[in-house]
């Protein structure tokens, strides 16, 4: 009997022999994420946790956990763009289904399970795409159903379960949709976020993800599959990526939500040309400063990384 979706991606991706466990060059050898595509998305996240701290006041041990942290590249680089001082009292966890790289320098932390009482930055960016949760589509009786999680996806006969029901009806109800319509139910993945933000004593919790608003849902739901740098089918079998974007407004009350675009301005990070009389007198700068710029210019492309949302939550 086949399973309902989100099984099966529990199963394709963090099972035994699962996508993201196997050994191997880690999501980035199959999809770019802005912790991979350029230092200064992790310079923008020492830049907050900076800040962070002097509102924290400075304290003995400022926590930096990363959660989905892939290979632990932001850390590296957060840790890298930290002035000495501040660096030297950052205590960086990252919070991993796969092992830990042999090349993490040795001060980092790697463990499967989110610490509790952090005091300083919980960071999760594309954490919250990659969780399993179950997909619905209308049939033809305009009924909600279950998909199920193997080839040819058809829809399981049972009815929704209470509380799937609810998260449907208070977050992306199909009322009025035709035959097809698809919702994708966050509630497993609000239930994640919500314990994330819990494990934070003082501080911010903030993930960086894509996703869409009450209103904005995508009419067939959001499903894709990544393998190898390119979109491919989603089939649940281990072979690929498998990504849902995010119901944002579901996360809960009291969020923040920027694009990245605005956030990384707020941080200083622009893909503004640097002004061209500066090719004459520092040729070099110059040229460094185009370079920062195409940078800066793909992580707050509005249609693409820039579109992308930062959701914090203060703590
Ligand atoms: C799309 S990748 C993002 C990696 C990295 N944060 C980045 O932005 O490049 C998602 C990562 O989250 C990890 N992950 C997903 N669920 C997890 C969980 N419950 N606990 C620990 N790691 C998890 C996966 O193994 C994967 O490495």
């Amino acid at each position: 009997m086949s399973v309902r979706w989100r099984a099966a991606m529990e199963r394709a991706l963090y099972g035994d022999d699962g996508f993201f466990r196997r050994p191997g060059g880690g999501p980035a050898a199959h999809f770019r994420t802005s912790a991979h595509a350029s230092p200064l998305f992790a310079g923008a996240i020492a830049a907050l946790l900076e800040r962070l701290d002097e509102a924290l006041g400075s304290p003995g041990r400022l926590d930096l956990v990363d959660v989905g942290a892939g290979r632990g590249e932001l850390l590296r680089g957060v840790l890298a763009a930290l002035p000495p001082a501040v660096a030297a009292r950052v205590a960086a966890v990252g919070v991993e289904v796969a092992p830990r790289p042999d090349d993490l320098p040795g001060p980092i932390g790697w463990t499967t399970a989110i610490p509790s009482g952090i005091t300083g930055l919980l960071v999760a960016t594309e954490w919250l795409d990659n969780i399993p949760v179950d997909i619905v589509e209308l049939d033809s009786s305009l009924r909600p159903r279950y998909v199920l999680g193997s080839p040819p996806f058809a829809l399981d006969a049972s009815p929704l379960d209470p509380r799937d029901a609810a998260w449907l009806a208070d977050w992306w109800p199909l009322d009025g949709l035709p035959e097809g319509a698809r919702a994708e139910l966050g509630a497993p993945r609000d239930e994640a976020w919500a314990a994330a933000v819990g494990s934070v004593a003082r501080g911010l919790a903030l993930a960086v993800d894509y996703g869409h608003l009450a209103g904005g849902r995508p009419l067939f739901g959001t499903l894709t599959g990544f393998k190898d740098g390119k979109e491919t089918a989603p089939l649940p079998d281990g072979s690929c990526d498998l990504t849902i974007a995010v119901a944002l407004d579901s996360l809960g009350v009291h969020h923040l939500l920027l694009t990245q675009r605005e956030a990384l301005r707020l941080l200083g990070v622009d893909g503004r040309r640097p002004p061209l009389a500066l090719a004459s007198t520092d040729p070099a700068g110059y040229v460094r400063a185009l370079s920062r710029a195409g940078a800066a210019a793909e992580l707050t492309d509005a249609s693409g990384l820039g579109g992308h949302y930062w959701v914090m939550r203060w703590v």
